[in-house]
């Protein structure tokens, strides 16, 4: 049977990555189960309670959100997440899993304490901590002795002490506990799969007793864990988001050179991504990343670095192409129509990836937003996120399907990947509207079976953009 790693840093009171004995650790299943409360029922905290409930361990959810608790408790899920569903129908039928408003009912057995609450960009790009400040000083006025809190939400670095400092004045007498951080590193779409099998769990914590106990907890997992001290837990969260997030703009970057140049950036991504040392994932040139993550981590990032007086010169680059892209994918469009006053415009996805109704930052809101105010009526169909964007996007009307979608449009823009759109009948599609464009934010099509099919098809550094090539190149008009 494979058997997890535990590496405890030297920050941690590790010498030099110890690798932890864990004989005492995972030989008695029983010691495993635990009594967890999760605070905030999003998609972090709903699959995390359920994913540790369907450990065996008893598990009480926490939302401050009435009509969120209100659906719960009707078997109904306020969010939408492949296999979330039967997950947590299976363990609230189990006995395992449970919804309520109260603290202190969650913690009057808890031993672990999650915090997975919302962690939105302030005003000036911070981290907004006032869901995690009221979530602390809930736990410090309701818990019991001897918690451990684990925080699960993306917070700045030193966060950790200042939760601490939080529930420690917020206690009706002093009590002991302990803080420990677990950033999530979940994906939204195969949330459930991510939390069953992660890379890696990494734990945060000046308490090594404490983070070994969480450490426990996460041993059915089968993963490796990386315990280290709490600060440099919270920069590992920022750290990876932020490098993905320049992995996306570099291939975007080099696509719009592909784009001048000539040259395909799918098939540079395939020739890049067998080294190794790139991978080939995340090299998905397009519309640039978007939803409740990466852009407000990497601008709670770059904050942090200048109220240090640092200047975050690739951080700034990187969400500057991404905002180009957006900006780009309308120019194109106005470019193949020639303008976009009076023309109908259809958008194909909406949510900020597929297999999520996450409309948070979604590329396909602000590409809306600038077709509406260049003139333009805009249009669009999703699979899942529809209900969602009506109250977000009144101005936009909603078609049943991608053809419907299509129907007397101007012009198609593909705003996210989703599978059901890679499938479609493009010649029905082509024939429902009153210009063949489309503009495939998404890099799904075929160029050349595109052309064939008589569309006017522009992508990102696919070669369609043929007036870039030299006449001696073969591609000028
Ligand atoms: N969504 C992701 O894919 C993802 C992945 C990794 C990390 N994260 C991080 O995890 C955290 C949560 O993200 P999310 O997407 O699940 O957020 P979310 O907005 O979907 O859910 C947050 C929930 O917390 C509830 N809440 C707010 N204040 C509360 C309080 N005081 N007590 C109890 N509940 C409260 C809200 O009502 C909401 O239901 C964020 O910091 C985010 O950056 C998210």
């Amino acid at each position: 049977m494979l058997r997890p790693y535990i590496y405890v840093m030297p920050r941690c009171g590790g010498r030099n990555g110890m690798i932890l004995r864990l004989r005492h650790l995972d030989a008695v299943p029983e010691v495993l189960l635990r009594n967890i409360a999760v605070f905030g029922l999003g998609y972090v905290g709903l699959v995390t309670g359920a994913g540790f409930a369907d450990l065996g361990n008893h598990v009480t959810g926490v939302d401050v959100d009435e009509e969120r608790l209100r659906l719960l408790h009707r078997g109904e899920l306020p969010i939408y997440e492949p296999g979330l569903s039967e997950l947590v129908e299976r363990n609230v039928r189990a006995g395992r899993l449970r919804f309520t408003g109260s603290y202190d009912e969650a913690l009057r057995e808890a031993e672990f304490a999650f915090i997975a609450v919302g962690t939105p960009s302030g005003n000036e790009g911070e981290a907004d901590l006032q869901h995690v400040r009221q979530a602390a000083e809930s736990i410090g006025r309701a818990m019991r002795p001897s918690l451990i809190v684990v925080n699960k939400s993306t917070v700045p670095v030193g966060t950790g002490d200042f939760v601490a400092d939080l529930i420690r004045r917020s206690q009706p007498r002093p009590m002991p506990f302990s803080v420990v951080s677990s950033p999530e590193f979940l994906r939204e779409g195969s949330a459930i799969a991510d939390f069953l099998a992660p890379a890696r769990t990494v734990l945060g914590s000046v308490d090594r007793e404490a983070a070994e106990k969480v450490a426990q907890l996460h041993l059915p997992l089968r993963a490796p864990i990386m315990i280290t001290d709490l600060r440099t837990a919270e920069m590992i969260k920022y750290a990876s988001n932020a490098f993905l997030a320049t992995k996306i703009s570099f291939i975007n970057e080099i696509a719009n050179l592909c784009d001048a140049l000539g040259a395909d950036i799918k098939e540079v991504a395939v020739g890049m991504g067998y080294d190794p040392r790139i991978s080939p994932h995340f090299l998905d040139a397009g519309l640039g990343y978007g939803g409740s993550c990466f852009p407000k981590d990497v601008r709670a990032l770059a904050y942090m670095a200048a109220e240090k007086g640092r200047h975050p010169q690739l951080l700034q680059a990187v969400m500057e192409i991404n905002a180009d892209q957006r900006r780009r994918i309308v120019e194109r469009t106005a470019d193949l129509l020639g303008g976009l006053e009076g023309k109908v415009v259809g958008l194909l996805g909406l949510s900020f990836k597929p297999n999520t109704d996450d409309l948070r930052d979604a590329p396909a809101l602000e590409v809306a937003r600038r077709l509406g105010e260049s003139g333009a009526t805009v249009r669009a169909y999703d699979p899942v996120a529809m209900p969602r964007a009506a109250s977000l996007m009144p101005q936009v009307e909603m078609a049943s399907d991608a053809y419907r979608l299509a129907e007397g449009a101007d012009a198609l823009i593909v705003c996210t990947e989703w599978n059901e759109f890679k499938h479609l009948d493009l010649e029905q599609v082509r024939n429902a509207m009153r210009q063949p464009v489309l503009v495939d934010g998404r890099n799904i099509y075929d160029p050349d079976l595109m052309a064939r099919l008589g569309f006017r098809y522009d992508a990102v550094g696919r070669r369609t953009r043929v007036d870039a090539l030299p006449a001696e190149a073969g591609g000028a008009p």
